[in-house]
């Protein structure tokens, strides 16, 4: 049996349906140019909830997506990010962004606590190891005080940070003046995140998932794939259906137009069985993991972030 879509509100009063369709693309001219139509085909499919980040480069497909559905704006909610190397320079960002998607923000995200400038050249900076140049030169707290001041524009609604652990949060929050109304990070059974969970729930901060599908890996557990085959629906309807129950915000990205459909039928599946899937997390991370010859994350260290009790996918 399927379920209505729930809202999430948040600490602010805005609320947020509690799916949404991701929109991360590779940057080649063939994948950003059928954004657009799969976009459209999520909103036609029933989501009303769309993630998108300046990073992604489809901020623009998104808006175009918005306009061509004839879907009144007001009904859709929409999300993009801060880049890692604009922190120095987040009101031009923010209007970047804002001109891309041609209409206001519903949730703007600081994407990364790390400050990764872009070389003169506009390319990045990457060591010859590999590693990312990070920068102190501009921390978190005043990137933050930066995106505050954004809502006085009138053109985003909330605010929020996506990758904080309780170490950065615990940082940022000792000069917010106003209190993220989410965090995005990467979230699915074998990651449960549930001390940052305990933590944003005292906050009043919600949780958003990112691959929380937590891909073919834990799609393919077995304890996953029985309860699906006892419920006659798909592993991923399992997993999202535990996700709902914790009341977690999820932004799982499909542009194939029936996996869409199935990923915005939430299913209903016994408290019993959600139970069992608790029991799964393991610490793994399978998106985000850090490099394995530096260590690093993105220029961080694991330390620097804060991601402890955590280890690599296999
Ligand atoms: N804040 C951050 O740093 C951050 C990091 C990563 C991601 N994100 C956001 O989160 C979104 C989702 O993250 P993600 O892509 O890593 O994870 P995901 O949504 O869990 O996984 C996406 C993958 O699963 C496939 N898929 C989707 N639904 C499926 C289904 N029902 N059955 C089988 N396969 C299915 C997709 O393929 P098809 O498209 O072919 O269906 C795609 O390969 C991104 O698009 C982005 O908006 C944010």
């Amino acid at each position: 049996m399927s379920i209505p879509i729930p809202k999430v509100k948040f600490n602010n009063g805005v609320e947020v349906p509690i799916i949404g369709n991701g929109s991360w693309a590779p940057n080649t001219p063939e994948a950003q140019g059928a954004v657009k139509d799969w976009i459209l085909s999520a909103l036609k499919a029933g989501f009303r909830h769309i993630d998108t980040a300046q990073g992604y480069h489809t901020e623009g497909a998104v808006g175009q997506a918005i306009r061509e559905s004839g879907i009144p704006r007001e009904e859709i909610f929409v999300t993009t990010k801060l880049p890692w190397s604009d922190h120095g320079r987040v009101r031009e960002s923010f209007e970047v962004s804002h001109a891309n998607l041609g209409t206001y923000i519903d949730l703007y995200l600081m994407h990364w606590p790390q400050y990764i400038p872009q070389r003169e050249d506009g390319s990045d900076p990457i060591n010859p190891d590999g590693s990312w140049q990070a920068s102190d030169a501009v921390n978190f707290n005043q990137s933050w005080a930066e995106i505050e001041k954004l809502l006085d524009t009138g053109k985003v609604r909330s605010i929020g940070v996506s990758n904080f652990s309780i170490k950065t949060l615990e940082e940022l929050l000792k000069t917010a003046k106003v209190i993220p109304v989410t965090n995005q990070v990467e979230l699915h059974p074998y990651l449960a995140q549930n001390e940052l969970r305990e933590y944003c729930q005292k906050k009043g901060i919600t949780l958003t998932a990112y691959t929380p599908s937590g891909y073919s890996v834990v799609r393919n557990d077995p304890l996953i794939v029985s309860i699906a085959e006892k419920y006659k629906v798909s592993p991923t309807q399992v997993i999202f259906a535990w996700h709902i129950s914790r009341g977690t915000i999820i932004v799982p990205k499909s542009e194939n137009p029936e996996r869409q459909k199935q990923n915005i039928t939430l299913v209903q599946i016994s408290e019993e069985d959600i139970g069992k899937i608790w029991h799964l997390d393991r610490g793994q991370r399978i998106c985000n993991k850090a490099d394995e010859k530096t260590g690093q994350v993105y220029g961080w260290t694991l330390e620097q972030l804060g991601w402890v009790n955590y280890r690599n996918s296999a």
